[in-house]
């Protein structure tokens, strides 16, 4: 074949492999729709039924509804019988796709795109001018992250996550010091605090709305051995004070993730452990080609991680810093030892347990 022909068969692969991103993309947008507005947990509820039956049971307008149901149809995520122009959810799909569903609605998930499409020009005058995209620009992100991660922490937080760490759930019991960094809005803090009430819970994080979230939380819970900082996590300023800190995919968009790690380092008794849960993914571009979620954890790391950081004049690792970086920031850190391992109910996480020597 010469340099000038094109391959028919890669040339017919590829133009289908782009009407997909058509669909597709806008397929995400419309499932956080159908997640905002309760559809799919309405649809797992029914039994084959009519637009009008369903918009009744999801309080909502049919002629929207009944559009949305013809795009769940054609992208075969939503059953159709045209005899009688009913709809239903095939319970397979419903456990993708449902509160119910918990850490494993995908639905869920898709918030995150529509969150980026917020600050597209943003993000295409940093493409330009460089700099970064701030925080407070993302007006969705706490509540979307929030209701994300709080998928996995009541799932599996204190059932799966904390045994990682051996002995960690007596130590708990019996009562020591625990802080979680970049702690969102707080509900790992409080729900560790509620399993263990004699250890005593610190959140910080430099988002105010996070921390009064968490502190509301902690009130409504009465809780009383939890306690929230607004703190910039590269200057936490504790030294030897915590027995155990936790870091819930808040440390590869920090601004300097190094002083961050220092930080949690010096903040450790010696013997302590830091619970560091970040992106799952190799640090080597070659090794993500068969990742399952690579390009949407490269499109969140484009449009927020790597820009929040840059805003900041920062470091700017972005989502997919990987596990080889991640060991290497770890040792430098000061950590004598670090594993990693993985949690069922987190598909999107490596756990890496650091202890202080
Ligand atoms: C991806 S979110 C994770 C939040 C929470 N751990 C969770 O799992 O829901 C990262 C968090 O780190 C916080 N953060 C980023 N940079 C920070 C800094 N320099 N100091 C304190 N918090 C920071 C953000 O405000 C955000 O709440």
């Amino acid at each position: 074949m010469s340099e000038t022909t094109l391959d028919t068969t890669r040339l017919e692969a590829f133009g289908q492999q782009m009407g997909d991103v058509l669909n597709h993309g806008t397929l995400a947008l419309l499932m956080n729709i159908g997640h905002q507005v309760g559809l799919y947990d309405a649809l797992a509820e029914l039994p084959p039924a009519t637009s009008h039956e369903i918009a009744g049971a999801a309080g909502l307008q049919e002629r929207y509804v009944r559009e949305w149901l013809g795009a769940m149809t054609v992208a075969r995520i939503v059953e159709y019988d045209a005899r009688d122009r009913t709809y239903w959810l095939p319970r397979e799909h419903a456990a993708f796709l449902t509160r119910a569903a918990g850490p494993q609605n995908v639905a869920a998930t898709t918030q995150f795109v529509s969150m980026l499409a917020e600050v597209e020009s943003s993000v295409v005058e940093c493409f330009r001018r460089g700099g970064g995209v701030p925080y407070s620009e993302y007006a969705e992100f706490h509540r979307v992250m929030a209701e994300n991660s709080g998928a996995v922490f009541d799932t599996a937080l204190i059932d799966a996550i904390l045994p990682l760490v051996p002995g960690l759930p007596s130590r708990l019991s019996a009562g020591v010091d625990v802080a979680d960094v970049g702690c969102g809005s707080g509900h790992a803090v409080n729900l560790i605090a509620a399993a263990y009430p004699r250890s005593r819970c610190v959140g910080y994080d430099f988002s105010a709305g996070g921390i009064a979230a968490g502190q509301a939380e902690a009130a409504a819970l009465g809780l009383a051995n939890t306690e929230f900082f607004v703190r910039d996590a590269a200057d936490l300023g504790e030294h030897e004070r915590f027995d155990l800190v936790t870091a819930f995919d808040a440390i590869h968009d920090q601004a300097h993730p190094a002083q961050v790690l220092a930080a949690v380092w010096e903040s450790l008794r010696p013997g302590g452990v830091f619970l560091m849960v970040d992106i799952q993914a190799s640090s080597d571009l070659e090794d993500n080609l068969e990742h399952p979620f690579a390009t949407f954890l490269y499109g969140l790391s484009t449009m927020h991680c790597m820009p929040v950081s840059l805003s900041l004049d920062g470091d700017g690792l972005g989502t997919v810093w990987g596990e080889q970086k991640a060991c290497q920031m770890l040792t430098d850190a000061g950590f004598s030892s670090v594993e990693t391992t993985h949690v069922e109910a987190d598909a999107f996480n490596t756990y890496y347990i650091c202890r202080k020597g």
